[in-house]
């Protein structure tokens, strides 16, 4: 997947991180920044991905489509689709430029949606990538474990960076007896949780 990644994603992933390491320091506001994953993790959930049971990919949280694209190289491998949810109506539009330019309309399904109104119209789930505000991961978090298959993975970004302010839910999945989890040291830190 990693050594025959298609030109059109290459470009359009190589533009997105020059545009998100300019973000970061040229003061554009927070909820205009991309924020997007490094791409350590964007390699570590496109192989987790890869490696998912049966059941649907949903992405919460896909800004400008970075990380939908890392995912769009497991799709492509698995013959899957990525639902990705995105709530503000100027980041799905950066998106939907994102996946076109691209090429990968075919294996990405955008909605513009707070996940959590949606979340009830899907079905069982075999991957989630978890990456929206943090204020919302707890809900998520109880949104999705219940609709995972057994095997069915979920990962959550910031599980480092933000440490402070997971701390509850981080204390609950690794709790938590529907899951084992565990917190890995890549990008921000990655919480992967694994449906027993
Ligand atoms: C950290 S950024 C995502 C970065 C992206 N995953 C990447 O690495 O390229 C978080 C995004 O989640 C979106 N978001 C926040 N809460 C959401 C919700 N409840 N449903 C859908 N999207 C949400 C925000 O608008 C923002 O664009």
């Amino acid at each position: 997947m990693f050594n025959d990644i298609p030109a059109p994603v290459l470009l359009t992933m190589q533009e997105l991180e020059k545009i998100d390491r300019q973000d970061r320091v040229d003061g554009t506001a927070r909820l205009q920044r991309l924020r997007q994953i490094p791409p350590e993790t964007g390699r570590f959930i496109c192989l987790l991905a890869a490696s998912s049971p049966e059941g649907s990919w949903i992405e919460i949280g896909t800004s400008a489509g970075y990380s939908t694209l890392w995912l769009a190289l497991a799709g492509r491998e698995r013959g899957r689709t990525i639902t990705t949810f995105e709530i503000m109506a100027s980041k799905s539009q950066l998106a939907r430029n994102t996946f076109a330019a691209a090429g990968v309309d075919d294996v990405v399904d955008l909605v513009q949606d707070d996940f959590l109104t949606y979340v009830d119209r899907l079905g069982d789930i075999g991957f989630c990538f978890l990456d929206a505000e943090k204020e919302a991961y707890q809900a998520c978090y109880e949104a999705v474990v219940p609709r995972l298959v057994p095997g069915g993975l979920l990962v959550a970004d910031n599980a480092i960076s933000h440490q402070d302010a997971l701390t509850p839910m981080l204390h609950a999945a690794l709790e938590d007896p529907r899951v084992d989890a565990v917190v890995v040291p890549i990008g921000k830190g990655e919480l992967v949780c694994r449906k027993r």
